[in-house]
C-alpha cells in the first residue's frame, strides 16, 4: 500500500481560504476541443482557419527589433502602455468618449478583468445582480468573492430592465446593498441578444440614483453580423462614468492569448491595478497587440472575421430551417458567436444534448446557463469553431437527436 500523502484532498481543508471553500477543488474549463472526430457547436471559441499567424509574425519581429528590452522586462501593473494608449485611442473610434491610457488597465483576458473587478468590488455577503441565463464562467467568479447572486430574467432584448430595481429593493428590504449588475448586453451568451438602446439609457438612470455600478462584459461587441453596428456600450452612454466595461482580444485574435482590457472611471482602474501583485499582464505579448493595433492590421482581421461569422451563421439558420423548423424556434443574434436555440414543449435540453452526443455532435445545453432555478429548455449552438462544411452535416445530426428525444418524449 502506498503511504498517504501528507498534504492531501482532505487534510489541507483546515489550511484554506474561504474563498478556496466556497468553490471546492472542482476546476473551471472553457470548452475544449474533444479528441474525438466531432463535429462541435460546444464553445466560444474563434474560427481556427483564420486565426492571425502572419499578422502575429510580422508585429512580433518588428517589436523584437524595435523594443525588445522593454518588451522582455516587467511591465506594470497596469499594463503595458503602449497597449494601454493604443487601445485608448482605438476605443476613443469606438465609443465616441475621449478615452485616454488612465480608462484603460490590461488584464490576462476577460474572465480575469471580470475577476480583477469582482476583487476591488465585491465582500462577502454583497448582493451581486447578474443576468439570467449568463457565461458560467462569471457566474463562478462573482461566487468565489462570497456575494449573493440575484438572478434578473432576460426576455428576447435582453435583460429585464423593467425587474431590475425591484431586485435592488429585495436586496436592500434583505439588509444587503445591491453593488454591482454584471451583464452582457450585447450579444449575450449564451442568449445572442442585444439590449436596445432605451433600455441602455433606463439601465443608466437606475445606476445613477442606486449607486449600483455596472459591469459591462463586451467579449462580442465588435462581432456585429448585421448591417448596422450595435447601439454604444453602457460605458459610452454613460460619458465613460457609470461602467466598467470588460473586453477581450481572445474573440477578435486569439484565446491563446490570454490578453483583454477593462475601461473604466480612472478612480476604478487605480483600485484594480493596486490590487495586483503579479506585475501586469505581459508587456511582450502586450507590446505584439499594441503593434497590430497602430498598423491597423487588428481593424482589417475584425473586419475579415465579420464575414466569415456571418457565412457560419448563415449556415446554420439556413440548415436549422431546414432540418429541426418541426422542433425549435430561435432568433437570428445580431453577432457574437451564439445561436440560442428554443426547444418544442416537452423537450428536454439535456436529453437534446446527450443524444446529440452520441451522434459525434456537441452542443451546449441551456440549463446550464443558469443563475437561479427558473430555467427554461434551450441549446446553445456556438457557430464560429466549427468549420463551415461541417455546420451543415452537424445539424443535420442535430434534428436526428431531436427527432429521437421527441418520438420518446410523452408530450407529441
Ligand atoms: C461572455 C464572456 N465573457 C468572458 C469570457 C472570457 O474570455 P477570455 O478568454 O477573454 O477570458 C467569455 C469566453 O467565452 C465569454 O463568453
Amino acid at each position: 500500500m502506498p503511504e498517504p500523502s501528507f498534504w492531501s484532498e482532505d487534510s489541507i481543508e483546515d489550511l484554506l481560504s474561504s474563498r478556496a471553500k466556497i468553490m471546492g477543488p472542482g476546476v473551471w474549463a472553457a470548452a475544449r476541443p474533444d479528441e474525438r472526430p466531432v463535429i462541435s457547436f460546444a464553445g466560444g471559441l474563434p474560427d481556427v482557419a483564420s486565426l492571425p499567424s502572419e499578422e502575429l509574425l510580422r508585429a512580433t519581429r518588428n517589436v523584437l527589433n524595435r523594443e525588445r528590452r522593454e518588451a522582455l522586462q516587467y511591465g506594470g501593473t497596469f499594463g503595458p502602455q503602449p497597449l494601454r494608449e493604443a487601445i485608448a485611442e482605438r476605443s476613443s473610434h469606438i465609443e465616441g468618449i475621449p478615452l485616454n491610457a488612465e480608462h484603460v488597465i490590461i488584464s490576462s483576458g476577460a474572465a480575469h478583468g471580470i475577476g480583477i473587478a469582482c476583487e476591488a468590488i465585491i465582500d462577502p455577503g454583497d448582493t451581486v445582480l447578474v443576468e439570467s441565463p449568463t457565461f458560467p464562467g462569471s457566474l463562478r467568479t462573482i461566487h468565489s468573492f462570497g456575494a449573493d447572486v440575484e438572478a434578473v430574467p432576460m426576455d428576447d432584448q435582453g435583460i429585464r430592465v423593467d425587474l431590475v430595481e425591484e431586485k435592488i429593493q429585495k436586496a436592500s428590504d434583505e439588509g444587503k446593498q445591491a453593488k454591482l449588475l454584471y451583464l452582457i448586453p450585447t450579444h449575450q451568451n449564451p442568449a445572442g441578444s442585444t439590449l436596445p438602446l432605451e433600455r441602455r439609457e433606463r439601465l443608466l438612470e437606475i445606476a445613477r440614483d442606486h449607486r449600483i455600478l455596472l459591469m459591462e462584459d463586451d467579449a462580442y461587441g465588435e462581432l456585429w453580423l448585421g448591417d448596422e453596428p450595435p447601439p454604444p456600450s453602457l460605458f459610452a452612454l454613460s460619458g465613460g462614468e457609470l461602467a466598467i466595461k470588460v473586453a477581450t482580444f481572445s474573440k477578435i485574435i486569439a484565446t491563446g492569448l490570454r490578453l483583454g482590457w477593462n475601461l473604466a472611471p480612472p478612480a476604478f482602474i487605480n483600485r484594480m491595478a493596486a490590487l495586483r501583485y503579479d506585475m501586469g499582464s505581459s508587456p511582450y505579448l502586450g507590446r505584439i497587440v499594441a503593434e497590430m493595433i497602430r498598423s491597423e492590421d487588428l481593424d482589417r482581421h475584425v473586419n475579415r472575421l465579420r464575414t466569415i461569422y456571418r457565412g457560419k451563421l448563415d449556415r446554420v439558420c439556413n440548415a436549422l430551417e431546414e432540418h429541426c423548423s418541426d422542433y425549435v424556434s430561435y432568433l437570428r443574434p445580431d453577432g457574437g458567436f451564439f445561436v440560442w436555440v428554443k426547444l418544442r414543449e416537452g423537450l428536454s435540453a439535456l436529453e437534446v444534448q446527450r443524444v446529440a452526443n452520441e451522434k459525434a455532435v456537441i452542443i451546449g445545453a441551456g440549463p446550464h446557463f443558469f443563475a437561479d432555478n427558473n430555467t427554461t429548455q434551450h441549446l446553445r449552438i456556438a457557430f464560429s469553431y466549427t468549420p463551415i462544411e461541417e455546420i451543415e452535416e452537424g445539424i443535420h445530426r442535430l434534428a436526428e437527436a431531436l427527432s429521437e428525444v421527441a418520438s420518446t418524449s410523452t408530450v407529441k
